[in-house]
């Protein structure tokens, strides 16, 4: 019955793409120090499409960029895909963002002279992509996210929503098993919204990436899986 109960345990484990626990951060240091997340418990499961909601100011891009191997924690522990991130340091952040993380930011940050197609390949070709299999790929991000009509289209050509499609498909590339959002709605009207959000829901619903969507855009609630509320750098349990 222990064995069991052990693989059990194991099989759940695992099934977190994502497993935060006790994780604070602070900026700073002595009098100007700043306790931005304060000891933070959050899991995402494979193939889940969770938002994490709360006021501006409340810790979630803090949240979002630690598990975007952006930043480091101050303390406590986090798991991407199983692998223990924690005790990662500044020069081992890129390779972990490489293996795990796609990230979309609230500004599209699309290079204006290049097409759609040609805003996927680079990054394609960044990560060692030769030029015809980057263009290839590329073609099949965009066409995966709506855009396959748009190839040739540099943004300023594309709507708010298209260009932040792009963006997703961008982050795409490599296929990360994790995909993070930060606001990515927020300059968008609501219609234009809503197809951003679906197209990042499909990602988790239809080719099993797991997705976490920062938002305070209540217009979109109603497509997450969960909804995670954080405030003051601590997670809000359900009520
Ligand atoms: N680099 C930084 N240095 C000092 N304080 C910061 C830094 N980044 C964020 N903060 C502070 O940490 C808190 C949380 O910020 P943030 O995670 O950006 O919140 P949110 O994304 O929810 O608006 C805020 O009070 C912010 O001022
Ligand atoms: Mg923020």
């Amino acid at each position: 019955m222990i064995t069991l109960g052990t693989e059990m345990n194991e099989v759940t484990e695992h099934r977190a793409a994502i497993d935060v626990c006790d994780l604070a951060k602070t900026y700073g240091s002595g009098a100007s120090a700043f306790q931005a997340l304060k000891g933070v418990d959050f899991r995402v499961n494979a193939g889940e499409f969770v938002m994490l909601s709360g006021p501006s100011g409340s810790g979630k891009t803090t949240l979002l960029s630690i598990l975007g191997c952006v930043l480091t924690a101050t303390s406590g522990r986090v798991r991407l895909m199983g692998e223990d991130i924690s005790r990662a340091t500044e020069g081992d952040l890129p390779r972990l963002r490489r293996e795990y993380i796609g990230f979309v930011f609230q500004a599209h940050n699309l290079i204006a002279s290049l097409t759609a197609q040609e805003n996927v390949s680079l990054l394609l070709e960044m990560r060692g992509y030769e030029t015809s299999a980057a263009r290839a790929a590329s073609g099949k991000l965009l066409d995966d996210v709506g855009l396959g009509e748009k190839l040739k289209s540099k943004p300023a050509d594309l709507s708010g929503g298209q260009r932040q499609r792009v963006a997703i498909a961008r982050a795409l590339a490599g296929s990360p098993p994790i995909i993070l959002a930060d606001e990515p709605t927020a300059a968008l009207d609501a219609q234009n919204g809503l197809k951003v959000t679906e197209t990042l829901r499909a990602l988790a619903k239809e080719h099993g990436h797991t997705v976490v969507v920062v938002t305070h855009d209540s217009r979109i609630f109603h497509l997450a899986d969960r909804i995670v509320h954080i405030e003051d750098g601590l997670i809000q349990e359900p009520t």
